[in-house]
């Protein structure tokens, strides 16, 4: 969900935009209401996430309750409530990675960024997310940053390896800290 703070005008002028985007969308589709998904998936190519109006307006539009629309927006990890940031954190808690301590690790990174899985850091420079498995379990526990595999890692060597790349990024100590 989004929690940065813009003023009543300009919050109403995105609503407006964002139920007009929804609509043109669902133009594309005759039997709407079997396309949820695809429509869902339109949505979120369009705006990065599926911001709570547009699940509104879908809906409304549809004759859905909104908690269905919910149910299906959380159930596909693929879909997202909140917007992502430019750069991406992954942590892998499947079972190979979990008997190698990747718990710490979550530990680790949480401590680090400030923020839980599933989320994105204030300043929307950064997005954590845990997945069950990236496919190379025989190097876990894995964390991939920004589309880098890194393999064998510890809670140390997390540290190491994030301290030094908040750095780079110039990033505050918390990356949550607002700009
Ligand atoms: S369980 Fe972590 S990569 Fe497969």
């Amino acid at each position: 969900m989004e929690t940065t703070a813009i003023n009543p005008s300009a919050k109403l002028r995105i609503d407006t935009e964002r139920r007009r985007s929804v609509n043109c969308i669902l133009k594309n589709y005759k039997d709407s209401k079997s396309n949820l998904i695809s429509i869902l998936q339109d949505i979120q190519e369009k705006f990065s996430y599926l911001p709570t109006e547009t699940l509104e307006e879908v809906a409304k539009k549809l004759n859905l309750k909104l908690i269905d629309v919910y149910g299906v927006a959380t159930f596909y990890k693929s879909l997202r409530l909140s917007p992502q940031g430019k750069h991406n954190i992954t942590l892998c808690l499947g079972t190979a990675c979990h008997v190698r301590a990747s718990a710490k690790i979550l530990d680790e990174i949480q401590s680090q960024l400030g923020i839980g899985p599933g989320s994105t850091t204030e300043n929307r420079e950064l997005t954590f997310n845990t997945v069950n498995c990236l496919g190379v379990c025989a190097i876990g526990p894995v964390v991939v940053i920004d589309g880098k595999y890194y393999g064998r890692m510890t809670p140390i060597k997390t540290r190491e390896m994030l301290s030094k790349y908040l750095k780079k990024k110039n990033f505050s100590n918390k990356a949550t800290e607002k700009r």
